[in-house]
């Protein structure tokens, strides 16, 4: 009777399920209830929910109305659960890669990776008409060698554009931190590199920003709040930071982010809300808002986010840019914040899909993060060179599921790959990914239960009114789920984790719409309490969560634009260890797309076109 009178699901054995077109499983489309609230209704609804009793009974109703009890809490699996999303590494064949030696450095895979980029043709920028680019990374070295500009010359470029997009009348927000004279340091320390004729690689010189998430000297890691760093100094940088330090990459500050990652709009109260460059009162998405931000302005060609619950992927989705995620372990989460463990990892934002792969070849590594495995994955690159002779390539699509977005999304994700399988002969094979929604609420559980315990030894100092209300609210319903709910998600983990296999058989990718919605309006009645809006939340996660909770690789790319000019983003999902694969078919896409994109509102030019040609009277070093 009352609370608990519900008939939980009985899920049947994975191998009684049909994975093919004709399959009967159906398709749950997320139901949220929920209004959207901000204001004084999510300041209310907070100190309900710290209510000791009147909170836990509500929150008891919330996860009830919202399937959580009926699909997960009190759902009967019969599978073992399945903690971790670690994948045995498995030689995928791969078409057009070539192979990283174990032993080598980031400076040297960078180099590998620039031998599989084809030569720019000189008159894509010159003629670049209606065309819009963005400077790449290749660009600035090019600037720099040709002695056209220096790194230090662009270092102050960025740092006035940046205090341009503070006036108030953009009020941007793309940054938590940042320190003048350290970027000027280190800009000037690569000016001289390239003076010298010495530069380390081609990122020497190139600014790249990191969410506030990762550690990164010598700024504090807030991971959006204003008590986290109080709590837990950052003492060095990451080891991702580390490795792009170690190509000559400039470092130019902390990224705006979502609270604590736990949210997917990017409105901040305590750092100010990261508007979307392409329409600034729009939202940028999150939780990596300032990162996908600052590609998509220009003042970075690449940036590093985090990617927990679709972080990386939906804010370079909203905001027109690559947003690429490794398989599981592929990047070290040594000096990330611990927010949650098996979930999140380090991911790439990048204005094109070659800046992506440079960017993977300097963070990557061949010693995955606690693998049980005996054989090292190796690494891939794709030769992106010969992405035209790749041939017989399979995308798994699940109508149903590619078709729960919006009418805008759903026929430009469509348009976009019916192009590209007719332009490479490739083809779509209709599937069923069953138990989409059922997956979407275990991993909310789990990251849910992680966030709790990470927080946990925080809690004794942690003054609440320190924390934006809508993470508030958001803490009250992580902390909720008991160890059943818990064991009960890493269940349904382990029969997704055979379902993708299965999948994977048959198809060399899954592919989606990136987010079922594009940016939505940035209100400003959410500026200072942050808002709650599960509705835009579920939409914009319903593609991400196999990225993050089967630790599969993904990656998305801008296909266009709607009607109001925001960027639409097309998802793919790969194998295990498959980079190369998802690299080159997203570059094949990019290059489909990208005469089609549009200059954001908000852009910096921190290049000119002459200053890219060999400088009259200069040698060449
Ligand atoms: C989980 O952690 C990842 C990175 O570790 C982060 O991107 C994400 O926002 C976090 N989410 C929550 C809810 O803690
Ligand atoms: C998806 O939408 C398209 C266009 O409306 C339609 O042709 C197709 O049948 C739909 N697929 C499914 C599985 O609903």
């Amino acid at each position: 009777m009352g609370l608990f009178d519900l008939k939980a699901k009985v899920y049947k054995p994975v191998n009684e399920v049909n994975l093919g077109a004709d399959s009967d499983e159906t398709y749950i489309h997320a139901n949220v209830k929920a209004p959207r609230m901000a204001g004084i209704l999510v300041k209310v609804f907070a100190w309900l929910l710290e209510l000791r009793l009147v909170g836990a009974f509500i929150v008891e109703i919330l996860k009830r109305n919202n399937l959580v009890h009926k699909l997960v809490s009190f759902a009967n699996v019969s599978e073992p659960p399945l903690f971790t999303p670690t994948h045995a590494w498995e030689d995928n064949v791969e078409q057009q890669v070539c192979l990283i030696k174990s032993n080598s450095t980031p400076a040297d895979r960078v180099a590998q990776a620039i031998d599989c980029l084809p030569e720019r043709k000189e008159n894509a920028i010159n003629n670049s008409g209606s065309n819009f680019h963005r400077w790449t990374i290749k660009d600035y070295y090019r600037a720099y060698c040709s002695r056209g500009t220096t790194p230090l010359l662009v270092a102050k470029r960025f740092l006035a554009a940046v205090k341009e997009s503070s006036e108030p009348n953009l009020n941007m927000s793309f940054f938590i931190n940042y320190d003048a004279e350290d970027i000027l340091r280190q800009a000037e320390e690569s000016t001289l590199r390239h003076e010298r004729g010495t530069p380390i690689s081609v990122l020497d010189g190139v600014l790249v920003a990191v969410k506030d998430e990762i550690d990164c000297m010598p700024y504090p890691t807030t991971g959006g709040t204003k008590w986290l760093h109080k709590a837990r100094s950052c003492t060095e940088d990451a080891y991702c930071v580390r490795q792009l330090r170690s190509c000559g990459a400039i470092l130019v500050g902390k990224t705006n982010m979502h609270e604590i990652g736990a949210g997917t709009s990017g409105i901040n109260p305590h750092y100010g809300s990261t508007r979307n460059p392409y329409n600034i009162d729009k939202i940028s998405g999150g939780s990596s808002s300032g990162s996908a931000a600052v590609v998509c302005a220009g003042l970075c060609p690449v940036a590093l986010g985090v990617d927990g619950g679709g972080s990386v992927r939906i804010p370079a989705s909203l905001c027109g840019v690559v947003g690429f995620k490794p398989t599981f372990g592929r990047v070290s989460h040594s000096g990330i914040l611990p927010l949650n463990w098996t979930v999140g990892m380090a991911g790439i934002l990048a204005g094109t899909i070659e800046d992506a792969l440079i960017t993977y070849a300097a963070i990557c590594h061949h010693i995955p993060f606690r693998q049980p495995t005996p054989s090292l994955p190796e690494i891939t690159f794709p030769l992106l060179t010969s992405t035209n002779s790749i041939s017989n390539i399979k995308f798994a699509k699940y109508g149903k599921w590619f078709n729960d977005s919006t009418e805008d999304v759903r026929s430009c994700c469509e348009n976009a790959l019916d192009m590209l399988c007719k332009h490479h002969g490739w083809k779509t094979v209709e599937v069923t990914v069953p138990e989409i929604e059922e997956m979407r609420l275990a991993h909310y559980a789990t990251i849910a239960s992680e966030c709790t315990a990470a927080l946990a030894p925080h809690l004794a100092k942690l003054d609440f009114a320190e924390m934006g209300w809508d993470v508030r609210v958001a803490y009250q319903v992580y902390r909720s789920f008991h160890s059943r709910e818990y064991l009960n998600a890493q269940r349904i983990r382990n029969r997704q984790m055979h379902f993708h296999r299965e999948i994977f058989k048959t198809a060399d990718v899954i592919v989606t719409p990136t987010t079922g919605v594009t940016a939505y309006p940035l209100q400003s009645d959410a500026l200072n309490t942050g808002e709650l809006d599960y509705i835009n939340g579920a939409a914009l996660v319903r593609f991400m969560i196999a990225g993050n909770f089967l630790g599969l690789p993904t990656v998305t790319v801008m296909v266009g634009c709607n009607k109001e000019g925001m960027p639409i983003g097309l998802q793919f999902i790969g194998r295990p260890w498959s980079e190369a694969t998802l690299l080159h078919l997203a570059y094949a896409m990019q290059a489909l797309c990208s005469k089609s994109y549009k200059k954001p509102m908000v852009f910096y030019d921190l290049l000119k076109k002459e200053e890219l040609l060999p400088r009259n009277g200069m040698t060449k070093a």
